[in-house]
């Protein structure tokens, strides 16, 4: 559905985006990950022909967006950073003039619209100037525009930012309920959204392309994956943290422990496996041998933030921007 080749873009003498590849098919919701500057918006705006790549091919549904801009922008729909639209009009007359221009005529303009503002919940404010209403209708107004034309292809710009935890949950469901039969791509630096919307992440920081996978490959790779915390109560931490620690070194999976705290009747601990391992087995077991009273045993599954911070600022890339 998207086939991005070699894309970049360059402002002067600066690269924004470098050399850029990936794919996307159909029911997948493709995260675009990175801090501030990275070069997503740059990238979405190439792939819906609002930007002219310095060199590279993008094709959308199989039409090139280059030399069939037309074609492909019928298959797209496009909410841009901050869901822009006019501010004097009502929801009712920004969706009409969009349906217009998008193509449509007589009783279908009016179809499309209820459609689309019913799939958002906009009916309540359907007359009322877009620049009256909350940050939260403002963005489904957007959502309406963009998915007006029942496109094949939605491209979202930071469609949850800045929205209070309700509307980011609102605005998650209807993200999954259209994945089903659209391709889907949305920028985000919330590393949560990834997690419950996106099916792919694809990591980009200084215009490069760092990372294309799962969201469970990219848990995979923090070292907190299948590590396991562990809370014992004993009379006399020190001592036991000394046994407990040395035990459990010595059990073939387990690749290092970290005591973390050692405080009033309590130890806790982080235990790490060998790179791909699984050690709950053996740590249980060695618990119950050595009869230890347990307070918390947790299998972690990955800390994004860690994996993200360790991607983006690795090596020869410096990732200067804030991920906020
Ligand atoms: N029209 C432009 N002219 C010059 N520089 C630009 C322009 N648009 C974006 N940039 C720069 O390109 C880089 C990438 O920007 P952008 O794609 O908006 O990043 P992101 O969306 O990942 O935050 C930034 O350093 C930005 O300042
Ligand atoms: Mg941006």
């Amino acid at each position: 559905m998207i086939e991005v080749k070699h894309l970049s873009k360059q402002f002067g003498a600066f690269k924004a985006v470098d050399d850029i590849s990936f794919s996307a098919g159909k029911g997948e919701v493709l995260g675009f990950l990175g801090p501030n500057g990275a070069g997503k918006s740059t990238t979405m705006k190439m792939i819906t022909g609002f930007l002219t790549p310095t060199s590279g091919d993008i094709s959308v549904c199989s039409n090139n967006v280059l030399t069939d801009p037309i074609k492909t922008k019928k298959s797209l729909g496009y909410l841009p950073e901050g869901a822009p639209s006019y501010p004097d009009m009502t929801p009712l007359s920004f969706l009409h003039f969009i349906a217009e221009i998008r193509g449509f005529r007589g009783n279908e303009i009016n179809k499309r619209v209820v459609d689309a503002a019913n799939r958002v919940n906009l009916h309540s404010v359907m007359n009322r100037p877009i620049e009256t209403l909350s940050k939260g209708f403002k963005r489904r107004v957007g959502f309406a525009q963009a998915i007006l034309h029942d496109p094949d292809v939605l491209i979202m710009d930071e469609p949850t930012d800045g929205l209070d935890p309700n509307q980011k949950h609102e605005v998650r469901l209807l993200i999954k309920e259209m994945a089903k039969n659209k391709t889907i791509v949305v920028s985000t630096h919330i590393l949560e959204e990834v997690q419950s919307v996106c099916t792919r992440a694809i990591i980009i920081a200084h215009g490069k392309l760092l990372f294309d996978g799962t969201p469970f490959e990219l848990e995979s790779r923090s070292k907190y994956h299948n590590a396991i915390t562990l809370t014992v109560q004993t009379d006399s931490p020190d001592t036991l943290s000394d046994q407990l620690m040395a035990q459990l070194k010595t059990l073939p999976s387990v690749d290092s422990v970290e005591n973390i705290t050692t405080e009033q009747g309590k130890a806790s601990f982080s235990i790490f496996p060998k790179k791909g391992a699984s050690i709950s087995k053996e740590v249980h077991s060695c618990i119950k041998t050595n009869n230890w009273e347990i307070d918390e045993f947790h299998v972690e599954s990955g800390s994004l933030d860690e994996v993200f911070r360790d991607i983006t600022t690795s090596s020869d890339i410096s990732a200067k921007g804030a991920l906020t």
